[in-house]
């Protein structure tokens, strides 16, 4: 909307306005103009242009009539310009502002319209996860011993190396501890006692007998830790079903049957199994329970000949160790061992899960591979 022909850029003396009667005409031209270029704005960008084309300091509408016009003009004419000048900033100033809110109202409704919520749309399907392999092991584990009178306790990762070894019948100097000892946390100078990630879940044994008095049937599942390099069967992190049952009169045949109650519970009656005496400082007699490997049917060799990796050629993976309650357990809960009798076990949960889903390698229930989880909804 040109303003050129108005004459802004000439003095009044110039346009040949001599008289007060002549500025009216004058300015009634600008508004004109005014009020045609309000009809053309619509937008921000078309909104800043008008701004500065009637407002801009250095060579607006306004600041050209206020140089060229009123400033030079005779003092006849200045009061007329002057007046007329005041009326027409004011209008000008405030229809901008107008022009701005509207604008600025019209962009509103229309990120309104663009964020508002259409309930009737279908929503956002987010995947759901599901349990980890080995927490549904765990859950299939304390479905079976549920059945058969035992209850769930969990028990700290970080112990004390009194429940976890001297307790359980592993003084300072014993072998044993060589095989198991762990991670030991880095402690200010003057704490109390050393801590350490439990190798096993056994020091439960030991913190349910304090407590309770006989008859105790408990189950611990957990995660322990041990100094083990990682292979097809070993990690440092790995879990642990304990089990424990002490009573007036357990006996070694309760255990075997519970045991073997377990197993077909669990895996079903085609896996064979089999005790191998062995040792442990608080069980005795104590034993190691294998099942037959699934990876080479027992066999001990690997389908493309040569030695089975899962149980190095030996035709059983060892699943658990376990066995009567050693009576010097018993003296560290102030239990009577002449009175009570008991078992306990504590199981390879990660193992237990190989062997039953067929799965050849322990590093996959950690990896957190999406693919591998998603076999296990
Ligand atoms: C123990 O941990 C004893 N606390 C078990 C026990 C409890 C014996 C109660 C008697 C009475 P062991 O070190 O054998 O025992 O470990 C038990 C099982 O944990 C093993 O049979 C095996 O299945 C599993 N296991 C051991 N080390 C690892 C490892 N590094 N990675 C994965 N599984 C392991």
């Amino acid at each position: 909307m040109p303003t050129s022909d108005i004459g802004l850029d000439k003095t009044l003396a110039a346009l040949g306005v001599a008289q007060p009667e002549q500025v009216a005409p004058l300015f009634a031209k600008i508004q004109e103009h005014f009020a045609a270029h309000f009809g053309l704005v619509h937008d921000e960008s078309e909104w800043k242009i008008f701004r500065d084309r009637w407002l801009g300091r250095k060579s607006g509408v306004l600041t050209q009539v206020t140089d060229n016009w009123l400033k030079p003009a005779s003092p006849e004419l200045k009061r007329a310009v002057g007046a007329a000048l005041n009326e027409l900033r004011a209008q000008v100033e405030s229809r901008v502002e107008e022009r701005r809110l509207a604008i600025e109202a019209g962009a509103d409704e229309t990120t309104l319209a663009r964020e508002r919520v259409d309930l009737s749309l279908p929503g956002v399907i987010r995947p759901i996860g599901s349990r980890h392999l080995i927490r549904q092991v765990f859950q299939e584990i304390e479905d079976i011993f549920f059945s058969i009178g035992f209850s769930v306790v969990e028990g700290p990762e970080i112990e004390t190396p009194y429940y976890n070894f001297e307790a359980l019948n592993i003084p300072e100097f014993h072998p044993v501890r060589d095989d198991m000892d762990t991670f030991y946390l880095e402690l200010p100078k003057d704490a109390p006692e050393p801590l350490l990630l439990r190798t096993h879940t056994s020091p439960m044994q030991i913190r349910i007998m304090e407590k309770r008095k006989p008859p105790v049937r408990v189950i611990v599942p957990g995660k322990v830790y041990r100094r083990d390099n990682p292979d097809a069967t070993h990690s440092f992190m790995f879990h642990q079903v304990e089990g424990l049952a002490v009573d007036t009169d357990i006996t070694f045949c309760d255990f075997t049957g519970t045991i073997a109650y377990f197993v077909e519970q669990f895996f079903g009656p085609g896996v064979k199994t089999r005790f191998r005496p062995s040792y442990f400082p608080f069980t005795e007699p104590s034993v190691e329970f294998d099942a037959s490997c699934i990876f080479c049917n027992g066999s001990g060799t690997a389908p493309a000949g040569g030695n089975c990796s899962k149980c190095k050629g030996a035709g059983w993976i060892e699943l658990f160790g376990a066995g009567m309650v050693d009576p010097a357990v018993y003296g560290f809960v102030n239990y009577d061992a002449k009175k009570v009798s008991g078992f306990a076990f504590g199981i390879g949960i990660d193992r237990l899960a190989m062997l039953k889903y067929g799965i050849d390698d322990i590093q996959v229930f950690f990896q957190n591979d999406a693919r591998f989880l998603r076999q296990f909804p």
